[in-house]
């Protein structure tokens, strides 16, 4: 299974979902893999937001040396499961199907631990809310694993 977080930037939400997802697959010794990417590219090249890179340390995972790069076309094929932190990332990979087999790969990360409730991982770059985010990603992360690891 290759998994790709998707966030706005790819500095903050979307780089501690790879994170979290990483260290969760290597809890279930799962030969999955994980990438992140951005949908806007703003910050292409640059390493994680310093208080993402914290609070992921804080929860004992490095982070420091993903890089942000903006999601491309090829993503949409290459990656069996898409998971977009909000609402809108959603809406902006949807938009880059152009095929309509391609939606069935891509979905909201909280549907993973609360179906069909819309639940959002909210965007911690101006409120600082980075805990918060964190603890939501946990939750999403627990929940592919449910839906997709067969024991
Ligand atoms: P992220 O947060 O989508 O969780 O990486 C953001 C980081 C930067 C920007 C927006 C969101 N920005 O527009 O600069």
């Amino acid at each position: 299974m290759k998994i790709l977080m998707v966030c706005l930037g790819n500095i903050c939400r979307s780089p501690m979902a790879q994170g979290v997802m990483e260290r969760t697959i290597a809890e279930h010794a799962l030969d999955w893999t994980v990438d992140s990417a951005g949908t806007n590219g703003y910050h292409d090249g640059e390493g994680p937001d310093p208080r993402a890179v914290r609070e992921a340390r804080r929860h004992g995972i490095d982070i420091s040396r993903q890089r942000s790069r903006k999601i491309r076309q090829s993503d949409l094929e290459a990656f069996d499961l898409i998971l977009a932190m909000d609402r809108q990332n959603l809406l902006n990979l949807h938009a880059m199907c152009h095929h309509p087999s391609l939606k069935s790969r891509i979905h909201l990360l909280m549907d993973y631990a609360y179906p069909d409730q819309q639940v959002q991982v909210p965007d911690p770059y101006y409120d600082d809310r980075f805990a918060e985010a964190l603890q939501l990603i946990q939750e999403g992360c627990q929940g592919v694993i449910r839906a997709h690891h067969r024991t």
